[in-house]
């Protein structure tokens, strides 16, 4: 969006500015240092690890030189500085004692929340819930503001199609629709309307681009997608970023289609500031910059940060390339002079939008203390955890449970644990502040009710069991809850993995809890879809149940034992086997579908479905869906169809359903998707009530990319579905006819 940030003013400011700053001066504008272990590339950090120096050395030599740097002029950001009080001494020090007085921004992962920890990205995506995801991100922009942060590196919009991939945890899944609109939501609610308001952050839309696409779902590896899939499922989610104003981009560390994203031209210039119009700052991945050399792609670091800055990379995040290899190319003149004026002025536009210059010290200590944790966080911590969650399997009804059984059995390595549930990236997260399943479970259950605990077995360790106390425990209880999945740090970043089943013992204790003849609920605590079919199999229930944060416990409780009817839907497709990765919904048509024929596209060796669509998740109560409506049979292509369909709540609850839109253009030039989403609601239902939903649909947004690049909407029959997931629901049709 061209208008986005730019404001006479300012820029008259930013002129006068980059007019009076000297080389060294406009370079450190350039730099984000992270002053602890978390900058790792430090050479005060080297000789820690040379045992040169002991950790309290460390300490003193690290914020000497760091302040030595903020007091020279010759610092723009940092990374990793948390709290009031420290984020204003060192603000002081730039304001009050470098030459131009230029604020620092500090900039910190705050991804699903600062000290109130929400569900992470992946499991909030299955709430479809773009007001409480927009919420949680204000809350989270509150909390960090409120500790000094001005800079989140989130949302991270990346689409992704391989559940190997552990950055699958911190990503809204695989769909580019409800991506964009997710993106939409958390740029609002990290910067709000304004972002000289002090209780709002700068979003960073990242990574740009196609991270999520590492091939064989290996983090930080090789990327190759043809120009249409970049542009029709990658790109839009970070466009979508864009119209909503974030403020900067991130560049991804991977290459694509062989060039380094951090140092392409093409898409840090061409695709992001002339096409999407974004006139933000990018800042590097950490390390990225200097990484050109390991891929092969610069002889060196000073070939890397010249091809870098020049293909429109702005800050370098954590390792100082600019700062060392910048000063003497743009003396010799291998970098002109105004490419790093443009690069600087990008940064101080953001910082006087950000009203830095105006208020350098956004918050207090009081401030600080006031926020983190306030009640009405930890209430809404707790609100999206049940909206995130899934129902899988439900079977004769099992749940919700009574409240007052003789006993319950809580087993498994995930039920008395507070540290896993907060999931990955919760840096500043306390595992002290989770309520634990075992309690959430024990809090909600009438007084005579019995809650027996064993650990069963631990969630990766093969040796570690203690099956048979489990077995002790669930043998006299009227039902068995089992919470099994992944540690945290089995997803987030640098945690692919090749096997997506439970790891360690944990199918084997829930085959031996199965054995009972109890009742088996299973509560799945992961980052990312798992191939369970046993699970699927022989449960009696299933509540995916992703990492949640600090009120995991309640949470679940609230499922199980019915005070919130479940309404989650999977924002990304369970494989039945690791072998059908990369499995998505929505896949262009093949010539040979799958069918009982031999010569069709499938695996001889187990079942072509996965195990859960996307979009699947069910309820306590049942919907039913009718009268599917459009408001007439054909478009042209400059008209929008008007869609209705009646659903009602046929069951005996109360419960919110997530309708959704599905479209598929049946002949074009180019093969298309079996079926795109376009459109969801989400909608609450008394028993017995029936409402009707609208959807408006733009004739100009079923277009794409043909075989010239050129994006076009051609005439002709698309299929519509409206349902509850991306395999059922009502069929219409209409036509998109000439003008
Ligand atoms: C690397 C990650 O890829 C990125 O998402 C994150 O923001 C930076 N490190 C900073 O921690």
């Amino acid at each position: 969006m061209k208008e986005h940030f730019i404001n006479e003013s300012y820029e008259k400011k930013i002129n006068e500015l980059i007019n009076q700053m000297t080389l060294e001066e406009k370079i450190g504008q350039l730099i984000q240092i992270v002053p602890s272990l978390f900058g790792a590339f430090d050479e005060t950090i080297a000789k820690l690890i040379n045992g040169e120096i002991s950790y309290d050395e460390f300490q003193k030599l690290d914020r000497n030189y760091h302040e030595d740097k903020i007091r020279g002029g010759v610092l723009g950001s940092m990374g990793g500085v948390t709290g009031a009080e420290t984020s204003n001494r060192l603000q002081k020090i730039a304001v009050e004692e470098s030459r131009l007085g230029i604020p620092l921004i500090f900039g910190l992962d705050v991804i699903h929340g600062y000290k109130t920890i929400f569900p992470i990205p992946l499991a909030e995506a299955c709430s479809w819930d773009l007001e409480w995801m927009e919420k949680t991100a204000e809350i989270a922009a509150k909390e960090a503001a409120a500790a000094g942060i001005h800079w989140t590196f989130a949302p991270m919009v990346d689409i992704s199609r391989d559940p190997r991939w552990g950055r699958v945890a911190e990503g809204s899944g695989e769909d580019t629709y409800l991506s964009s609109e997710i993106a939409t939501a958390r740029v609002k609610g990290f910067q709000g309307e304004d972002l000289t308001d002090a209780q709002r952050i700068l979003a960073c839309a990242k990574h740009f681009i196609g991270y999520g696409g590492a091939v064989g779902g290996r983090d930080y590896n090789t990327v190759d997608m043809s120009p249409q899939t970049l542009h029709e499922v990658y790109l839009p989610p970070f466009e979508a970023a864009t119209n909503a104003g974030v403020g900067t981009f991130m560049s991804a560390f991977n290459d694509l289609n062989g060039v380094p994203c951090t140092a392409s031209r093409y898409i840090l210039t061409y695709l992001l500031r002339d096409k999407l119009g974004f006139n933000g700052f990018v800042v590097s991945d950490a390390n990225s910059i200097a990484e050109c050399v390991e891929h092969g792609y610069s002889r060196d670091r000073k070939e890397a940060s010249r091809k870098a800055l020049l293909a429109g990379l702005d800050m370098d995040m954590s390792q100082g390339t600019y700062l060392q290899d910048l000063p003497e190319q743009v003396e010799n003149g291998d970098i002109p002079e105004a490419s790093l004026d443009e690069a600087v002025r990008r940064v101080l536009r953001m910082k006087f939008n950000l009203g830095l210059f105006d208020n350098p010290y956004r918050t207090n200590q009081e401030i600080e203390k006031k926020s983190l944790l306030a009640p009405e966080h930890v209430q809404a911590a707790r609100e999206m955890a049940k909206r995130s969650i899934v129902l899988l399997k439900n079977e004769h009804n099992t749940l919700p449970l009574k409240k007052k059984l003789n006993k319950v059995a809580v087993i498994g390595p995930l039920a008395d644990n507070q540290r896993e549930l907060l999931g990955t990236w919760a840096v500043t997260g306390d595992p002290n502040d989770v309520t634990t399943v075992l309690s959430g479970i024990e809090g909600a259950v009438h007084a005579d009710t019995e809650v027996a605990y064993s650990k069963g077995c631990d969630v990766s360790d093969k040796e570690e069991t203690d099956i048979d106390t489990a077995l002790k425990v669930a043998s006299d209880s009227d039902v068995i809850i089992a919470v099994v999945g992944e540690n945290s740090d089995m997803s987030g970043e640098a945690s692919s993995r090749m096997e997506l089943d439970l790891p360690g013992r944990q199918e084997e204790l829930l085959k031996a809890l199965h054995q009972t003849g109890k009742p088996l609920v299973v509560v799945l605590i992961n980052g990312r879809p798992l191939t369970i079919p046993w699970v699927a199999a022989h449960a009696d229930a299933i509540v995916e149940a992703w990492q949640l944060g600090i009120q995991s416990g309640n949470a679940i409780a609230d499922v199980l034992f019915g005070d919130y009817n479940p309404s989650g839907k999977l924002a990304a497709t369970f494989p039945y086997s690791v072998g059908q990765v990369p499995i998505y919904y929505n896949h262009p048509r093949t010539g040979r579908p799958a069918s009982e024929v031999k010569f069709t596209s499938k695996y001889i060796d187990g079942p072509h479905e996965p195990l859960y669509p996307f979009g699947f998740g069910l309820s306590y109560t049942t919907f039913e869906y009718g009268n599917l409506n459009l408001s007439s049979s054909e478009f042209t292509k400059n008209e929008k169809a008007i869609i209705s369909v009646d659903v009602t709540n046929s069951g005996n609850q109360s419960g919110e359903e997530i309708v959704q839109l599905y479209i598929a253009d049946v002949i074009a030039s180019r093969v298309r998707p079996v079926k795109e989403l376009r459109g969801f609601k989400k909608i609450m239902l008394q028993p017995g009530e029936c409402k009707s939903v609208k959807f408006e649909l733009e004739m100009q947004d079923l277009g794409f990319y043909n075989e010239e690049m050129d994006y076009v909407i051609e005439p002709g029959l698309f299929k519509l579905y409206v349902g509850p997931n991306s395999k059922e629901g009502l069929e219409g049709e209409f036509n998109i006819i000439k003008q």
